[in-house]
């Protein structure tokens, strides 16, 4: 508490503050407040300290901790930070079972057992992504869950692009994909009965200064350094997600998928393109029409039916 009251404090201030100002202002000893100040240093933090000054905040390395990334709206109101978890979903779920309030944010440096979709596993190389988890309580029925993931690749996609310069789109449901190659998933959780769900876990996993892939994978995913030769600070992206996530949840909680519809399909890449929709009884091809009111994709088959498929019982493969 001590080390986040004396950065938020830092980081308010224009000037340098002295040791013995500081002290006063936290109700510490000044050699408490020299202990904090290295100790954020080595979180990252490049702090000036001049004799007969005091402390002024330079810069801010690439650093995860709750100070950077925490919004003031809801979604973000409360952000939890780990160097290490197994999954942030799993973390983010503990926090649902005891309570916490809808909004709040998991992120860690790295996970031991990222889980990706399918029961696949999401890589998560410590210092080299974004892994964070948001738990929300929204009121409405299961079956819309599925649009949730949704308005959270419209935040994912649209930070990426207006706040950091990647050009991203939405494979539909939810991957981000950049130059055909993905990166970022969204892996969906939820908690109660089918009829009254508990709550809902969306983990969110952004492949940012990764600089290389396993040969398994190399063909399909990228990171956001890899598509523009720039290395980013991780914070500052989570933030930015976090901001769009919040409006983007808010219009579709009060109005529905309807309310983010036409942002959602002008970025995605599936829409007015020939899919490979694939099934449990092999697949077809078809013409991705629209997605609907329910998020689902809807599809023109060759003999002329148009069908809706739910992002649960299929996977999209783009045929471009
Ligand atoms: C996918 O397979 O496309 C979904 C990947 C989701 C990965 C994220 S990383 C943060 C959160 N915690 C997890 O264990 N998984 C999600």
């Amino acid at each position: 508490m001590l080390k986040e009251n004396l950065l938020d404090y830092l980081k308010s201030s224009k000037d340098y503050v002295s040791g013995e100002k500081l002290g006063e202002i936290l109700g510490v000893s000044r050699s408490a407040v020299w202990k904090e100040i290295r100790a954020l240093r080595k979180d990252g933090y490049i702090i000036d300290a001049v004799t007969n000054r005091g402390y002024m905040i330079r810069d801010v390395g690439d650093v995860i901790n709750s100070a950077e990334i925490k919004t003031n709206k809801l979604i973000g109101s409360k952000v939890i930070c780990f160097d290490e978890v197994t999954s942030t979903n799993e973390e983010c779920k503990k926090l649902g079972l005891n309570g916490s309030e809808e909004g709040t944010v998991v992120v860690s440096d790295t996970q031991t057992s990222g889980r990706g979709r399918l029961g696949r596993v999401w890589k998560s190389k410590k210092g080299t992504g974004v892994y964070m988890s948001i738990l929300l309580r929204p009121d409405i029925s299961p079956v819309k869950i599925p649009s949730v993931t949704l308005c959270a690749g419209l935040a994912v996609c649209q930070a990426l692009k207006y706040d950091f310069d990647i050009d991203s789109e939405i494979k539909w449901p939810n991957d981000i994909v950049c130059g055909g190659k993905k990166i970022c998933g969204i892996l969906t959780e939820m908690t109660g009965q089918l009829q009254k769900m508990d709550f809902v876990i969306v983990g969110i996993g952004i492949n940012v200064n990764n600089e290389d892939f396993p040969d398994e994978i190399k063909d399909k995913a990228s990171s956001m350094f890899l598509i523009s030769r720039r290395k980013f600070k991780r914070s500052p992206i989570a933030k930015a997600v976090l901001e769009r996530f919040d409006k983007i949840y808010s219009d579709f909680s009060q109005n529905g998928f309807k309310a983010i519809k036409d942002e959602y399909e002008k970025n995605c890449i599936n829409i007015g393109k020939r899919v490979n929709i694939i099934n449990r009884d092999g697949g077809f091809e078809a013409l991705a029409v629209e997605v609907d009111d329910n998020g689902e994709l809807v599809v023109l088959k060759d003999n002329g039916e148009k069908l809706s498929v739910f992002s649960g019982e299929v996977s999209v493969r783009g045929v471009y």
